[in-house]
């Protein structure tokens, strides 16, 4: 089959489109044939091995762990393990398999099948390719760290990239107020996808505003822990999601002032994939509530192409991998 491989880290230049063997599922896997994948920045992170402390999380000290990067992927079941009881050859599916070998940049790859949930019938490949990672991402930082209700104000900062855009439709489908927080050329997306209010952040500070809000979602840019505290509302939580690793940086190590003589909560989390919440964005999808917005496609052979692009930190929504016919 063919797979964009990797043996050392480094840029997308050590990337290369190579003929390797074809997987075979184990007892508790699933082979899937994939008909499209999608690039996140747990791609470029993996690939060039930075920070530094995604090598310590089981990625490879030295080098790659996994040669195949590829989180989210989309596709048809092909064949089971023996122990595997809720898949069967022919079924639709769509997944994240960072905590399963990576490997969705390849014509085939085998997953465990909590990684996995049935694709409806409404969703194309592409769509289904563009939800995994970056919409659990989302619903998994509003619902389960930031505690979302209803009527609440919530702000997403870095509302236009992958995460962003599922954050903004997610918040809505809470019923939240939400504000985005993008950039001039952004803003009518970022309203059409249902915020109640967007901020251009390139003529306004959104912690100067006098504004202040009951979750804030940090997703891209940089603001300071103070500065974030600044604009949240008594009993507000801070959720932190990525942007600047300073920013993560500040909210692990001075979390004790954020909380000093008050009720504001910072919490900052990685996603866990699995199958439950990849079956909550499905039901949003069907519902209507959730939608992809799809930036570009690339074919398998320009997953360097598609993430030299997502590292540029301008992408409008998801940026797609095609790897089969539909
Ligand atoms: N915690 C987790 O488990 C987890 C999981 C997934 C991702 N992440 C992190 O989340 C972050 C976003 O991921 P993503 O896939 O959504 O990235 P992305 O798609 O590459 O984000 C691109 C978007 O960021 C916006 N942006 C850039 N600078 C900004 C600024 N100063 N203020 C507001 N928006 C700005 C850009 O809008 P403009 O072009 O308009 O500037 C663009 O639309 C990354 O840091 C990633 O590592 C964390």
């Amino acid at each position: 089959m063919k797979a964009m491989v990797y043996t050392r880290y480094g840029s997308p230049d050590v990337l290369e489109l190579k003929e390797v063997e074809k997987p075979a599922p184990g007892d508790n896997q699933v082979l899937v044939k994939v008909h499209a994948s999608s690039v996140n920045a747990f791609d470029w992170h993996v690939l060039r091995g930075k920070p530094a402390f995604i090598r310590l999380m089981g990625f490879g000290i030295r080098k790659p762990k996994y040669q195949i990067l590829g989180a989210d992927i989309a596709g048809r079941v092909e064949a089971v393990g023996k122990n595997v009881n809720q898949f069967r050859p022919g079924d639709e599916i769509f997944g994240d398999v960072s905590g399963s070998g990576i490997g969705g940049f390849a014509e085939y790859v085998c997953a465990g099948q909590n990684a996995l949930a049935a694709k409806p019938e409404s969703m194309t490949f592409e769509q289904a390719a563009a939800l995994p990672l970056a919409a659990v991402t989302a619903l998994q930082g509003l619902r389960d760290k930031g505690g979302i209700k209803s009527g609440q104000k919530a702000l997403i900062n870095g509302a236009s990239g992958g995460v962003g855009t599922f954050a903004v439709q997610i918040a809505k489908a809470f019923e939240a107020e939400v504000t985005g927080v993008c950039s001039t050329g952004k803003m009518d997306m970022v309203r059409e996808l249902g915020a109640d209010h967007v901020i251009d952040y390139t003529r306004e500070d959104f912690t100067k505003n006098g504004q202040q809000y009951d979750l804030i979602y940090a997703v891209n840019g940089y603001n300071s822990i103070l500065a974030y505290k600044r604009a949240l509302s008594d009993r507000g939580i801070y959720v932190l999601a990525g942007g600047e690793m300073a920013q993560m940086y500040q909210a692990m190590l001075l979390r004790p002032l954020f909380t000093l003589g008050g009720n504001k909560k910072v919490v900052n989390y990685v996603a866990q994939p699995n199958q439950k919440d990849l079956e909550f964005i499905a039901k949003l999808f069907e519902d209507g509530k959730v939608k992809a917005v799809i930036d570009r496609r690339y074919p398998l052979s320009e997953v360097p192409e598609a993430i030299r692009h997502l590292e540029e930190g301008h992408a409008r929504g998801k940026t797609v991998i095609l790897i089969a016919d539909d």
